[in-house]
């Protein structure tokens, strides 16, 4: 491993490392399965409540909600009182959430369940990836971070598997209650791993964050590391809100904003949510052949994220960025010249097939770059003194075009045409795609200070070109 900045040069990457990222990546799990399960579960409860389709729609979105409310408090929570408490706070509601949705026997519980789950989630979206990108050393920070996507997207997946298994008895109760096992592995797991070192520095536990530095990098001489870290907190003012608006933050505070509308703007949770529909769309009218293939998507899901965690660190940001994308818009524009001329005349098997190959291209090419990248991004380019309320503020907005996305995908799809829609998000990737030429900057193998020094310096983020090879 290549050591940058003041990172020590004989540490090896030690095990403690590794299982604190796998641990804190499972609120990733989380995140993944209590957005999946509904989708299943909510054609149980509809029935068992009674629901109109207006309710059934509040039903689904509550979830979003409470995320929304999640990413306004995580901020201030994960800068306050620290990141690992923060991850442990979260579990803790989400084991409350879940407990409340499983007794709920009417719709208002129920959502207080819901929205409970979610604010557990709105926190941990994005305090997971903080913590981890606090404790990674820079040449693996990367592929540490995105396995968070990573367990996202296990955790949809997951969750379509126990939809399918529980809903031959229509157990909806079972299927929430199943999210609780990785709940209580996150909550006792955290509790056993060691805080952040970079946080602690700022908050004046020197000592400690000394020790958490020799454990986490296997070697006593910590002392380049964390002199970098105490040079960066001391350049800055202690955090607050207001430090948001400085000039220095600007810049990365437009990337992250900007990067959080993008990642929903291009429709990524229309196939996520309501895959089986679109494949209904298509002409795939029986039950299973959309079942199946939307755990085909979502497999592909997983797959092609496994590619970007291995390829982030080696290849850097902006090229899975820019390929993504790119794949991401050409799929699109198929599927929607799918709907627009494959219809009619030529069956709608053309139809099924064009959707299945352009739905699984248009998957794998997000998981490759929008998904990772953009909440990778979000745990780099911010300083320390106000990394988790910057967080927050991509977060809600990422959170708040999820909800905008899903609430008026149907409607879309009625008003413009089915062809129309996907051709409009086509449009929206030409516009992430020169965004991200523009405007992002690559941060391949640096080190957050190193990253935070740029920015501080008023410097453009295109300027930043990552670590140079060694
Ligand atoms: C997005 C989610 C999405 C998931 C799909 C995440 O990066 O933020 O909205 O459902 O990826 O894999």
């Amino acid at each position: 491993m290549k050591a940058r900045g003041g990172e020590p040069k004989s540490s090896g990457i030690t095990r403690l490392v590794y299982i604190a990222v796998a641990v804190a990546a499972i609120g990733g799990i989380l995140f993944g399965y209590d957005t999946g399960v509904i989708s299943g579960a909510i054609l149980f409860i509809t029935g068992e409540f009674s629901l109109s389709p207006t309710l059934e729609e509040v039903a689904t979105s509550s979830v979003l909600v409470g995320a929304i409310l999640g990413a306004i408090s995580g901020g201030l929570l994960a800068d306050r009182i620290g990141r690992r408490p923060s991850i442990i706070a979260a579990s803790v509601v989400f084991l409350a959430g879940t407990g409340t949705v499983v007794v709920a026997t009417g719709l208002s519980v129920f959502l207080i369940g819901r929205v409970l789950i979610g604010v557990a989630i709105g926190v941990a979206s994005f305090v997971v990836p903080l913590y981890i990108s606090e404790i990674a050393p820079s040449a693996l920070r990367g592929g540490m971070v995105s396995l968070n996507q990573l367990f996202i997207t296990l955790g949809i997946l997951v969750s379509y598997g126990a939809d399918y298994l529980f809903s031959a008895s229509g157990n909806w109760r079972a299927m929430f209650a199943f999210g609780a096992v990785p709940a209580t592995i996150l909550l006792i797991g955290m509790f056993l791993l060691p805080g952040s070192p970079r946080w602690l520095v700022a908050h004046h536990q020197q000592d400690r964050a000394t020790s958490v530095l020799r454990k986490i990098r296997g070697t006593s001489d910590v002392s380049g590391e964390l002199d970098d870290i105490r040079r960066s907190v001391r350049m800055q003012e202690t955090g607050n809100w207001s430090n948001l608006l400085a000039p220095s933050i600007r810049m990365p505070l437009i990337v992250g904003i900007g990067l959080a509308v993008l990642q929903q703007l291009t429709g990524i949770n229309t196939v996520i949510y309501y895959a089986p529909t679109i494949f209904q769309f298509a002409g795939l009218h029986s039950a299973t052949a959309s079942i199946a293939a939307t755990a085909g998507v979502g497999v592909v899901n997983v797959l092609a994220t496994v590619v970007a965690v291995i390829l982030v660190d080696r290849a850097g940001r902006r090229p899975l960025l820019l390929a993504g994308i790119a794949g991401m818009v050409v799929s699109l524009a198929v599927l929607g010249a799918g709907f627009a001329f494959g219809g009619a005349g030529s069956g709608g098997s053309l139809l099924g097939l064009i959707t299945a190959v352009s739905l699984t291209a248009y998957v794998a090419s997000f998981a490759i770059g929008l998904g990772p990248v953009f909440w990778l991004l979000i745990a780099e380019i911010y300083p320390l003194n106000v990394r988790g309320r910057a967080m927050s503020v991509a977060t809600i907005t990422n959170w708040a075009a999820n909800f905008l996305i899903t609430l008026t995908f149907l409607t879309l799809a009625g008003v413009m045409g089915r062809a129309g829609v996907f051709w409009l998000y086509a449009l929206v990737g030409i516009v992430a795609w020169l965004f991200v030429l523009r405007l992002v900057p690559e941060t391949k193998g640096l080190t957050l200070e190193e990253i935070e020094e740029h920015f501080r310096a008023g410097r453009h983020p295109r300027e930043l070109k990552g670590a140079p090879k060694p």
